[in-house]
């Protein structure tokens, strides 16, 4: 299969280097209305989960869109402020928030935090009335449900550090409803990522649902029904799950309450957007295996050699006969690889190959190990007159931006 030439690989290439992201915005705009259109029948707000992406250019556009925003650390919830999000659109999740980032969550005044545990609720009431205010909380129940996924992205299970069960959640929101400085407005959970089959989020949305009306016959009324994110997409061709029978599925589950359902979603929204575009360095044949080694590496895109993910990979202007290889890159690791024993064509330097799928969760989890700066990311959106422009959203990280840190502490002496 042969990449739909969209744009010109190639011009970019020389204007801007590779490797380089480049993420597909009305793709993004495209499911983010879909998603939302498929809840219209409910009150209902979706907080991008902006760990799968968190360029400020891609927030822009999601907040034009009415998009809240998810966030697992103070630095995410900035990030959702610098592009202009109201407060009361930020909700701040995560199982290791810090003093600090709560104090700081609540004087930002966000719309609510996902309590992870027992001891973060007793410190974020301190926090709370150190600061003389009520502190809107969500508890994140763990429900015990297999989203049967990849292991390492598998959180809805007793044994997954996320969240807490049912009688200590109850528990919970107990001492929260009777605490001077806690507020109860939520519940959340969030089983997994990269779910193509939905009915584990559906049986735990039933589950979650049977103990808000515990809460609720207790006089502990809730506002927000939140799902979490995980929504899978086809990285191989698989069907991706069918929104209205998600949407369908949750409601279902909350007969009789009035609740808004907060969405999470992160990889539905971008991961198909994006592409990381390469330049082929070298082609090597080794008694054993021909390796096709690129200029991206497993510091710009984790995800292959982390969960052995799959990502397509195409030489768009390469034509022959194809034949098995290893994709790697130049990184001082036989874990650096993007895709073992593919086939794909013969290639030379220069060659530019694009690895698909690369939106979600490519440049965030990106790092500069071997000190490679991080890659620049560029967006393609059709402008008012249909004419397909592309934007410069993030320069390509210097080398003197890169070590500016550790050079001023070692200037200092
Ligand atoms: N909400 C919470 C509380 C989460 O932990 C996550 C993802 C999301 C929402 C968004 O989930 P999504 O809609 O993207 O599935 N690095 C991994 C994925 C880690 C997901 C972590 N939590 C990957 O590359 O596959």
């Amino acid at each position: 299969m042969s990449a739909d030439l969209k744009f010109d690989y190639k011009a970019l290439a020389k204007e801007f280097g590779t490797p380089f992201y480049i993420y597909d915005f009305d793709m993004i705009k495209e499911r983010f209305l879909r998603l939302k259109t498929a809840f219209k029948a409910r009150k209902s707000q979706i907080f991008y989960a902006m760990k799968a992406n968190s360029n400020l250019s891609l927030l822009s556009l999601l907040k034009e869109l009415d998009s809240g925003f998810d966030c697992v650390s103070i630095g995410e919830v900035k990030r959702a402020l610098q592009v202009g999000t109201k407060p009361y659109k930020i909700i701040f999740s995560g199982v290791g928030k810090s003093e600090l980032e709560l104090k700081q969550a609540l004087e930002y005044d966000i719309l609510y935090i996902n309590l992870e545990s027992e001891a973060e609720m007793y410190v974020l009431e301190n926090v709370a009335k150190k600061l003389d205010i009520k502190a809107r909380i969500s508890i994140r129940v763990n429900p015990n449900v297999d989203a049967k996924t990849h292991p390492y992205i598998s959180t809805g299970l007793n044994v997954n550090k996320f969240g807490v069960a049912f009688d200590l959640a109850r528990k919970m929101y107990l001492y929260a409803h009777k605490s001077e400085f806690l507020e109860p407005v939520g519940i959340h959970f969030h089983i997994g990522s990269q779910l193509l089959d939905i009915s584990p989020i559906h049986e735990a949305s039933t589950l979650v649902a049977k103990l808000v009306r515990e809460l609720k016959a207790l006089n502990i009324e809730l506002k927000f029904f939140d799902i979490g994110g995980g929504l899978g997409v086809s990285y191989e061709g698989e069907s991706e799950p069918d929104l209205y029978a998600y949407a369908q599925g949750v409601l279902g589950s909350l007969s009789g309450l009035d609740l808004t359902i907060a969405l999470e979603p992160g990889r539905f929204l971008v991961a198909r957007a994006g592409e990381l575009v390469s330049s082929v360095l070298y082609e090597k044949i080794t008694p054993s295996k021909r390796f096709i080694i690129t200029d991206a590496a497993m510091n710009d895109l984790l995800r292959p050699s982390l969960y052995n993910a799959y990502h397509e990979i195409v030489l768009p202007y390469n034509e022959g006969e194809k034949s098995p290889c290893d994709v790697v890159g130049g990184i001082c690791e036989s874990g650096d690889f993007f895709a073992k024993d593919r086939l794909l064509e013969q290639s030379k330097n220069g060659d530019i190959l694009v690895i698909k799928n690369a939106g979600a969760y490519g440049f965030s989890m990106s790092s500069n190990y071997n000190t490679r700066p991080k890659v620049c990311e560029l967006a393609k959106f059709k402008d008012k007159n249909d004419k397909t422009q592309i934007k410069l959203i993030r320069k390509r990280q210097s080398f003197e931006t890169l070590v500016q840190d550790e050079l001023e502490c070692l200037k200092e002496g």
